[in-house]
C-alpha cells in the first residue's frame, strides 16, 4: 500500500477545518474563502521582493501553506534524500547501523520533512525499524498544530499498514516542536536538545528569512560548532544565485564544506494525486491548485 503525502495530509486538513469553523462560529465554506483569500496573500508576499509578510499564526494561513505548498516541499526533501548519492549513503548507514537517525529540522513548523522522511523509509522496504528523533525549530508556535497533527497520521497510518507491532514499522517518528527565531542566537539558549544531531535541513527558510541576516549565520555556526564531525546540513532554495551565495556565505562561516549546487525541476512523485486531499481539494482546486511543479536549488554541507 502507498504512503503518499496528499492522503497523510487530507484529514491533518479536513480535522482542521471542521475545528476553525466551529471556534470561529462560522461554515466550513467560509473557511475555504478565508484559505483562498490568505493563499493570494501569500503568494504575493513570497514574490515580493522583500520580507515576506505571513500570517501564519492564523490557522487559515497555515490551512493555505498545507494544502498548496507541504506536498511539494515534502517531495523535494524525499528527492534530495533518494538522488543525492552522499545523502543517500549517509543516511542509509545511519538507519543500518544505529536505527536511529537525529535530525533538525530549522524552518520545519509544518513538518514537511517528517512527512518525507516517513514515504522515503515506507519505500526503502528496509525490513527493519528505523527510529527517527526530529527537532522542530520554528519561530510560529502555533505549527506545533501541525507538526503533531501530521505525526498522529502518519502513526495512524502505519498502524493500519503495518500493525500495532512498532518493531514492524519501517520509520518510528518521534520529537519536539522547539519554537526558536533563527535570527536570533541568544535563543539557542533555550532550544533543549537541537545539539549533536546528524541531519540538519534547512528547506525553504532562507529565503524566507530573506535578508542577508547575520543572526542566521551565528546561530547555524553556532549548531554546526557542536554539530558531530560528518554530520550533513541539507540547504534547500529557491532557483536564483542570491540564494546560492546565501548559502555559500552561512557555510564559508560555519566551517561546512558544502557541495556543487544542484538545481532541478521537480513535479510531485508518480502516485501523488491531489484529489487525495478530498473535500478541501473539491472546493479549492477551481480557484487554486496545490503546486505540482517547481524549481529549486540544492547543496549539502559536512561539519569537518
Ligand atoms: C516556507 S516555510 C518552510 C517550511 C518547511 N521547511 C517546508 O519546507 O515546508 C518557512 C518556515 O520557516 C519559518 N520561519 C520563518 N522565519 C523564521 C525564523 N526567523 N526563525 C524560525 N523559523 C522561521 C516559518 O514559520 C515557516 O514554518
Amino acid at each position: 500500500m502507498a504512503i503518499t503525502f496528499y492522503k497523510l495530509l487530507a484529514p491533518v486538513i479536513e480535522k482542521d477545518i471542521k475545528f476553525a469553523a466551529q471556534q470561529l462560529g462560522i461554515s466550513v465554506s467560509d473557511v475555504y474563502q478565508m484559505i483562498l483569500a490568505e493563499a493570494a496573500r501569500n503568494q504575493q508576499e513570497w514574490f515580493s521582493n522583500g520580507v515576506p509578510n505571513l500570517n501564519y499564526q492564523c490557522q487559515d494561513c497555515r490551512l493555505a501553506y498545507l494544502y498548496i505548498v507541504a506536498s511539494s516541499n515534502a517531495n523535494t526533501f524525499k528527492h534530495v534524500l533518494e538522488t543525492n548519492a552522499d545523502l543517500n549513503t549517509y543516511v542509509m548507514n545511519l538507519a543500518r547501523n544505529n536505527k536511529n537517525i537525529k535530525i533538525c529540522a530549522l524552518g520545519g513548523g509544518p513538518g514537511t520533512e517528517l512527512l518525507a522522511m516517513t514515504k522515503f523509509f515506507h519505500e526503502q522496504r528496509l525490513g527493519y525499524c528505523v527510529s527517527v528523533d526530529f527537532q522542530l525549530l520554528d519561530k510560529v508556535q502555533e505549527w506545533a498544530n501541525s507538526w503533531y497533527g501530521i505525526r498522529n497520521t502518519i502513526n495512524c497510518t502505519l498502524q493500519s499498514i503495518y500493525g500495532v507491532d512498532r518493531n514492524g514499522w519501517p520509520i518510528l517518528p518521534s520529537g519536539n516542536f522547539i519554537t526558536c527565531d533563527v535570527t536570533n542566537p541568544g535563543s539557542l539558549m533555550n532550544t533543549g536538545n537541537i545539539w549533536g544531531q546528524d541531519v540538519y535541513v534547512i528547506n525553504f527558510l532562507l529565503s524566507e528569512v530573506f535578508n542577508d541576516d547575520p543572526g542566521v549565520r551565528i546561530f547555524i555556526k553556532e549548531i554546526a560548532s557542536m554539530a558531530p564531525v560528518g554530520s550533513r546540513f541539507v540547504f534547500i532554495e529557491r532557483k536564483g544565485s542570491m540564494w546560492a551565495s546565501r548559502i555559500q556565505k552561512i557555510a564559508a562561516e560555519a566551517n561546512l564544506i558544502l557541495s556543487n549546487f544542484y538545481e532541478s525541476q521537480l513535479n510531485k512523485d508518480y502516485d501523488e494525486f491531489p484529489e487525495d486531499l478530498g473535500n478541501v481539494f473539491l472546493a479549492l482546486s477551481q480557484t487554486r491548485k496545490p503546486r505540482l511543479t517547481w524549481n529549486i536549488i540544492y547543496s549539502i554541507g559536512i561539519k569537518q
